[in-house]
């Protein structure tokens, strides 16, 4: 039976009487081919279309350019190449909010290295994605599932899957994908795709180790977790519930928010517009007056937002203002001076990345 032989593959279920092993139903429907692959047409004349293909991934303009990117920026084997754009799959279920999509947005990496290198670099990649997971999310939320079945194009491979609502799913791949790619590309177009190696002065095609995420993935994973309800003393020291956000500091898109005690105080006001004016310049931050303190920490605690600042009759005195914590709801007192360099410092993309060192 060869593999394009549906009617043969039906014939095969049915003598079998292979059942589906949740349900137990042999209620098949015939055997039919699915298009994984989005196709359109090119060219502005009728009749004179070329069929071509929605990319699946973006590794292949990687694999396309690698020589271009090699010489013209100088790079010696081992080097990665990153890049971030959409993807597009013909999912045959796409669900579960932004889980599965029809049309994504795809982070890969293709590290490029000497041929027999790719085990060591392998277990590199493993450990470095596995620790940028774990600098966003919780270590006890992610774990390593390697691949029971691997791809016509890689000797090693494994999923670093993260506990979603519904369950442990792949958040992130990294894949042993040989000379599979470039060897390809080599052979179909006829052009050569080799590195010559300085120190082994001798020219190859290198092996790949490539890193996979998907950005609406690892968005999803992120404020599935963040996202918490929990019962914390009020003003009066009576239990209240409040929604927060707890998404790192550095992943959060308001970084502070600006809150004069009272509004009808124009001397307050206008020192917390005079705050805000200068932070916002920094970093994204909002202005909010209105409703009790209480209820506008609440609401800021509730889109993520981890520092607030309070303009109060104290400011007004010895130009200090108060900085509270989202998580910890902790309250010091500052300089006004201080204000932008203290914030930026605790929101800092450096200071995630500075963990993974
Ligand atoms: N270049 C290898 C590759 O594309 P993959 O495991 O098919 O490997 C990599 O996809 C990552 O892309 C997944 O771990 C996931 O984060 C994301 N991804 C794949 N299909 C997706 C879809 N339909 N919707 C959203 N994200 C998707």
């Amino acid at each position: 039976m060869s593999a394009n032989d549906m009617d043969g593959l039906k014939a095969l279920i049915d003598e079998l009487q292979i059942a589906d092993p949740e349900s137990g139903s042999r209620n098949w429907t015939e055997v039919r081919q699915f298009n994984l692959m989005f196709s359109t047409q090119m060219s502005n004349i009728a009749g004179e279309e070329g069929k071509l293909y929605l990319r699946p991934e973006t590794a292949q303009g990687i694999f396309v350019n690698f020589l271009n990117v090699q010489k013209t920026t100088r790079q010696k084997v081992p080097f990665g190449i990153a890049q971030i754009g959409k993807a597009f799959r013909n999912e045959i279920v796409a669900r579960q909010f932004i889980f599965r999509m029809r049309e994504f947005e795809q982070m890969e990496m293709q590290f490029f290295v000497r041929p027999g290198a790719e085990m060591e670099w392998y277990e590199y990649w493993k450990a470095r994605r596995m620790a940028w997971h774990r600098a966003v999310s919780p270590a006890a939320k992610l774990r390593f599932k390697d691949h029971d079945n691997l791809a016509h194009y890689a000797n090693a491979a494994v999923d670093i899957q993260f506990e979603f609502p519904f369950g442990f799913k792949e958040l992130e791949g990294v894949h042993s994908r040989t000379d599979f790619d470039l060897g390809s590309h080599q052979a179909l177009s006829g052009k050569k795709l080799q590195y010559f190696d300085p120190e082994l002065n001798e020219s190859y095609v290198p092996y790949v180790v490539e890193t996979s995420v998907g950005v609406d993935r690892m968005f999803l994973s992120i404020l599935s977790n963040a996202l918490i309800e929990e019962t914390v003393p009020d003003a009066q020291g009576e239990d209240s519930a409040r929604t927060v956000l707890r998404i790192p500091p550095a992943l959060a898109p308001v970084k502070c928010a600006v809150l004069p005690i009272v509004r009808n105080k124009e001397e307050l006001v206008e020192k917390a517009r005079g705050v805000f004016d200068r932070l916002k310049r920094h970093f994204p931050c909002q202005y909010d007056e209105k409703d009790a303190i209480g209820r506008r920490y609440r609401r800021q605690d509730a889109v993520g937002t981890p520092y607030c600042i309070t303009i109060d009759f104290e400011t007004l005195e010895d130009n200090s203002v108060t900085l509270r914590e989202r998580d910890s709801m902790k309250q010091e007192r500052i300089p006004v001076d201080r204000v932008a360099d203290i914030v930026r410092e605790k929101t800092d993309m450096l200071r995630l990345l500075d963990q993974l060192i």
